[in-house]
């Protein structure tokens, strides 16, 4: 537990789709899905105090983006938390913005999993993973991946999520060209898809090479569809795939938010540096995945 003066502090990092396969559509009305998902250097970050009720303060260079939305998914996350285990509603919880909203890397979902997180250790809750896991699923398809926060496997509607061995780390970069696609019409316009279980799941790879020699049999299905609504997905791409040292460009979850994976940390910061000078209006980010 922390002392009064120093707020516990959770980092929320961009959840990535390496790759996102969509099976058929369920009797639920969502679809199943097949992804290898990863986590970025980037994300939000989250800070916790104890109060006498509950309260979010939002900041960043995003945080405008999110309004005064009385259901943003970090409130939603605490009440659930709380309701599941008869508590008080009650912390003072601050979230610094740093993702491109509603973008296709998780930014709510990963601030929803690190409020759960973090209220369970500030609250001092016995509870187990398996039951943060359950109360992650009530919240959205993406948090429970987001809970665990390492690279996984992403089943079911997104609630089957198991370790993935055998992914190396790399130097990527997030690109965003400011357009918002939300995830139901993506997933009506798609037309053609590789379906659930068609990959193996033995990526053994040693290096960016290795990974890209798996992904380059995967793809995103959603990719397709999300360029025909917001065609200036496409063309952050095809910048993406003009970059010294990019190999492999691709659209993370039902976007906007692509990803290029680059053979070092040197080639991703000067692609990063030219993308920003061409495109000032994009939201740019060199990181690291894994
Ligand atoms: O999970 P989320 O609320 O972002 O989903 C928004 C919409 O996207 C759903 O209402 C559904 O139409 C579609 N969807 C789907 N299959 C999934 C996830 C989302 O069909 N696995």
């Amino acid at each position: 537990m922390p002392s009064p003066t120093e707020p516990l502090r959770e980092f929320a990092p961009a959840k990535i789709n390496l790759f996102l396969h969509v099976g058929e559509r369920r009797a639920d009305g969502f679809h199943d899905l097949e992804s290898l998902v990863v986590f970025a250097g980037t994300g939000d970050e989250l800070s916790f105090e104890p109060a006498h009720e509950l309260s979010l303060e939002i900041d960043g260079p995003f945080g405008v983006d999110l309004g005064l939305d009385p259901d943003n998914l970090v409130v939603r996350a605490a009440r659930a938390l709380a309701a599941d285990v008869d508590r008080d509603l009650a912390a003072a919880i601050t979230l610094i913005k740093n993702l491109p909203v509603a973008s296709g890397i998780g930014g709510g979902s990963a601030d929803a999993a690190a409020a759960l997180r973090a209220l369970a250790r500030l609250w001092e809750l016995p509870i187990s993973d398996e039951e943060l896991a359950r109360i992650a699923v009530g919240l959205g398809s993406d948090v429970p991946v987001c809970l665990a926060g390492k690279a996984s496997w992403m089943e079911g509607r997104g609630e089957r999520v198991t370790a993935a061995d055998g992914v190396p780390g790399v130097a990527a970069v997030l690109v965003n060209p400011r357009v918002a696609v939300p995830t139901g019409p993506v997933f009506k316009a798609l037309k053609t898809r590789r379906g659930v279980g068609a990959v193996s799941h033995e990526v053994r790879a040693r290096d960016v090479n290795g990974l890209v020699t798996y992904l380059k049999l995967t793809s995103n299905d959603l990719q397709a569809p999300a360029i025909e609504i917001a065609p200036a997905i496409g063309k952050a791409l095809s910048e993406l795939s003009r970059m010294p040292g990019c190999l492999l460009w691709r659209m993370s979850g039902s976007g906007a938010t692509c990803f290029g994976l680059f053979e070092d940390d040197d080639a991703a910061a000067m692609a990063a540096i030219a993308l920003e000078r061409s495109h000032p209006k994009w939201w740019v980010s060199a990181t690291r995945f894994g």
